[in-house]
């Protein structure tokens, strides 16, 4: 919610190994799609392993405000009664979706072909954010817009009386973007085709087809084309939600750099549009395996074992595989600082544009702590001080953003002197047992000490 909490400042400093599970909870892009297309569908979708992060649990509120019945049971599992496709009523007040740019870019996309007319919010991170790449494509539905300046929130859509499908190119490797337009594209009639030049992950395909869509996903000359056929049914699932990998990164990156650690992270889905991350370790040494390799739900899953990795080595991130692990590049730019020689991150304009400037925010602190970094407009270099190098003993700035301030905690795990975040308290948004965890793997983190 977009409440200014008081912050939060956290403190972490290096102990002994990490060592043991980290159960990460569920996860964050697929628990919004859960919600929403629960909320599209008709009958009741129960969902297990919700992750219940502030980001999911304002898309939950919101998909009440539109009608939705959507209960917990107290074992944890969630019950979403739809109101079908087209079924969305006009929410009684504004929308507010707190920090969570994914939860109102699908929001504003599952309204904007209904005539209803709903005010979006959000908190300081997401009134700063760019809209204009999800209200371009919903404007060629029908749907109106009126923001602040440079297309920011608050903003309120008015949507189509009388969609018409789209076809529409994604001009930035977006998912986000990709949904909206995917999801407006369900109550329009006949097709509607989304174009990437790269491959973003693939949630809302994947689960708009399980819930009963007719989605189509070809490899085309620009890049994948996807084919949505307009008003269909949706029909109420049973999902179990996967464990995030992208929470499974701190766990994960904090075992290779912390001396003497061996961590156990089960349970974690390699889908190929998010595991960017863990082939980047292991190209760059790092000894991180993955353990009783399965398939659930359609997906490959396995545990991931991080033991420390003293001799890690920089390397060049390949830009192409940026989408598959661009939630990532803050926790990999901290295993950089750790490893030997320069870490080349290249074709990752997009996360300038985050819950903060991720760039800005990470070069500051890695800089304080006493790492080179070099950066321009899409690309960035860590020059890496080796296992044991990194002098720390900072206070980095958050800037509502939970990645940055879990990274520079992991950090502080292993730098010479402790590391503080000036605000903990967005971690919440996504790994509200983010503390807990990683103090039952021996981390000393806490609240206090700014
Ligand atoms: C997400 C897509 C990504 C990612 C975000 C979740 C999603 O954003 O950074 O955390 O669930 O679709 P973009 O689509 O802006 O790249």
């Amino acid at each position: 919610m977009s409440g200014h909490a008081a912050p939060v400042p956290m403190i972490s400093t290096a102990q002994g190994p990490l060592l043991g599970e980290a159960h990460v909870p569920g996860d964050k892009s697929i628990s919004h799609r859960a919600l929403i297309l629960g909320a599209l569908s008709v009958g009741e979708t129960r969902i297990t392993g919700l992750l219940e992060g502030e980001d999911v649990l304002d898309t939950g509120r919101a998909m009440r405000a539109f009608g939705a019945e959507v209960t917990r049971d107290d074992d944890g599992t969630w019950h979403v009664h739809g109101v079908g496709v087209g079924g969305f009523a006009e929410p009684a007040g504004v929308i507010d979706c707190g920090n969570s740019g994914t939860g109102v870019r699908l929001i504003m996309g599952a309204m904007a072909t209904s005539p209803i007319t709903v005010t979006f919010t959000g908190d300081a991170s997401l009134n700063a954010r760019p809209m204009a790449r999800v209200t371009d494509p919903l404007a060629q539905f029908g749907a109106r817009t009126h923001g602040r300046a440079g297309g920011r929130l608050p903003m309120t859509v008015v949507g189509a009386a009388d969609p018409v499908p789209v076809r529409y190119a994604v001009p930035v490797p977006s998912a986000q973007v990709k949904s909206a337009v995917l999801l407006a594209g369900l109550n329009a009639p006949g097709e509607t085709v989304v174009i990437e030049r790269e491959a973003t992950r693939d949630h809302t395909e994947r689960m708009l087809a399980g819930f009963g869509a007719e989605v189509v996903t070809r490899d085309v000359a620009e890049g994948r084309e996807i084919v949505l056929t307009g008003r269909p049914e949706l029909r109420a699932q049973d999902i179990a939600v996967p464990r995030d990998p992208s929470s499974a990164a701190f766990p994960v990156c904090a075992g290779l750099i912390v001396p003497g650690s061996d961590v156990l992270v089960p349970g974690i889905g390699l889908n190929p549009t998010r595991a960017g991350l863990f082939y980047t370790l292991q190209e760059m040494g790092a000894d991180l395996t993955f353990e009783n390799l399965r398939e659930e739900g359609g997906e490959p899953v396995a545990d991931l074992r991080a033991k420390y990795s003293p001799g890690m080595k920089g390397i060049e991130v390949p830009p192409e595989r940026a989408a598959s692990m661009i939630d990532e590049y803050p926790v990999l730019s901290v295993v950089a600082a750790f490893a030997d020689g320069p870490t080349v991150m290249r074709g990752v304009a997009e996360l300038r544009v985050k819950e903060s400037d991720r760039i800005a925010a990470m070069a500051t602190g890695l800089r304080a702590a006493g790492v080179e970094v070099e950066d321009g407009p899409d690309w960035w270099i860590v020059h890496g001080r080796g296992a044991g190098g990194v002098a720390g003993g900072v206070q980095a700035v958050s800037h509502l953003d939970h990645r940055i301030a879990m990274s520079f905690l992991v950090l502080g795990l292993a730098s010479d002197r402790p590391m503080r975040v000036d605000d903990g308290a967005p971690i919440a948004t996504s790994f509200p047992v983010f503390e807990p965890l990683m103090t039952a793997l021996g981390a000393d983190i806490r609240r206090g000490g700014a």
